[in-house]
């Protein structure tokens, strides 16, 4: 038991040092030399977020090496999702005319939605620059495609904003492509830089992809009852914006008549605590329960993509970061 522990340990440790070069590689690659732009690439670097992208690479490249080690070709593509994750979000927060994100002001409340979406054009260009130093064509084949899937989601999504009668259906297919397809690319390009077999890879691709989704349905349901001085980004903001989420999607399903009506009059207001009103009402329903518990179930077919990695603490620590999806609240 001692011994599996220190192993565990020796993963976080691993991670640590790791995370440390990978942040290095990310501040190199996007260095210029123009003073205006190395500002304003400071300003998305002094908060750093969760990671999660650039461990799932670290974890499933660890779990797929076996005896092997993190290589380079690891730390690269651990640099690159994060980049892309990261000009994900300066634009999503301008979409959303979102004011706070990592616990800081966002790029647009900061410098105007100009400068934003130049930066998010910058951080996407310079993931592309950084991948095309590896050799794997593949990795750049497949994260250029993920990020173009990433892109179909954010347009689907802005394509149903105020359409009251969004099915579940359509949600699902927003948030795999919205997120899960970057997760589920992070975890296949660990696979790969480890020499893992095909269908390893395409394992890990699953996992990360449903890992991704339930992440998203969290999210979502932070966005409805989660507290923003703990999450650290403006939240409401779906509800502001048109979006229907899991929760909100699930109450109307169930809802007769008069509360669908009632509802929808709430939605369609301007009341300050409207966001604040529906989260109440969808608590009280276990409209938030309900999705949480379809997170829980999809994190469970997530766990048993991962049957074909040997056993081992990497394998371990990938799993109850599956079970920690669930519990977050920040
Ligand atoms: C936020 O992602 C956007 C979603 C996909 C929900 P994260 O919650 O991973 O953001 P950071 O990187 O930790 O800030
Ligand atoms: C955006 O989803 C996810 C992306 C892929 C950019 P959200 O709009 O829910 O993300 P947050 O809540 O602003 O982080
Ligand atoms: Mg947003
Ligand atoms: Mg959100």
């Amino acid at each position: 038991m001692l011994l599996l522990d220190e192993k565990h340990k020796a993963i976080g440790a691993m991670l640590a040092t790791e995370l440390l070069e990978v942040e290095a590689r990310f501040a190199e690659e996007l260095g210029s030399d123009l003073t205006c732009v190395n500002d304003l690439v400071r300003h998305v670097e002094r908060y750093r977020g969760k990671m999660l992208r650039p461990t799932l690479v670290l974890l499933c490249g660890q779990a797929a090496a076996g005896e092997g080690e993190i290589n380079d070709a690891h730390r690269t593509l651990a640099a690159v999702v994060e980049m892309v994750h990261m000009a994900s979000l300066v634009h999503d927060d301008i979409l959303d005319e979102a004011d706070s994100r990592r616990q800081g002001a966002t790029l647009n409340a900061l410098r105007g939605n100009e400068a934003a979406v130049m930066l998010g054009d910058y951080l996407i260009s310079h993931a592309y620059h950084l991948c095309s130093s590896l050799d794997h064509q593949e990795a750049a084949r497949l994260i250029a495609s993920a990020t173009n899937t990433v892109c179909e989601g954010e347009l689907l999504q802005l394509a149903n904003r105020y359409n009251w009668q969004l099915d579940e259906a359509t949600y699902f297919d927003i948030i795999e492509r919205k997120t899960g397809a970057l997760c589920g690319v992070s975890c296949r390009m660990g696979a790969l830089a480890s020499g893992g077999a095909m269908e390893l890879r395409e394992a890990m691709d699953r996992f990360g992809r449903k890992l991704g989704s339930a992440f998203q349905i969290i999210d979502d349901v932070l966005d409805l009852v989660g507290n923003e001085q703990v999450v650290g980004k403006s939240l409401g903001k779906d509800l502001e914006k048109g979006k229907l989420t899991l929760p909100l999607i699930r109450h109307l399903a169930h809802a007769g008549e008069a509360e669908r009506e009632k509802v929808l009059a709430l939605l369609r207001g301007n009341d300050d605590d409207r966001a604040e009103r529906v989260g109440r009402l969808l608590i009280e329903s276990d409209a938030v329960g309900e999705a949480r518990r379809c997170a829980e179930t999809i994190i469970d077919q997530a766990k048993g993509e991962l049957v074909l990695l040997p056993q081992s603490p990497a394998r371990d620590v990938l799993e109850s970061m599956a079970d920690m999806v669930l519990t977050r609240n920040a």
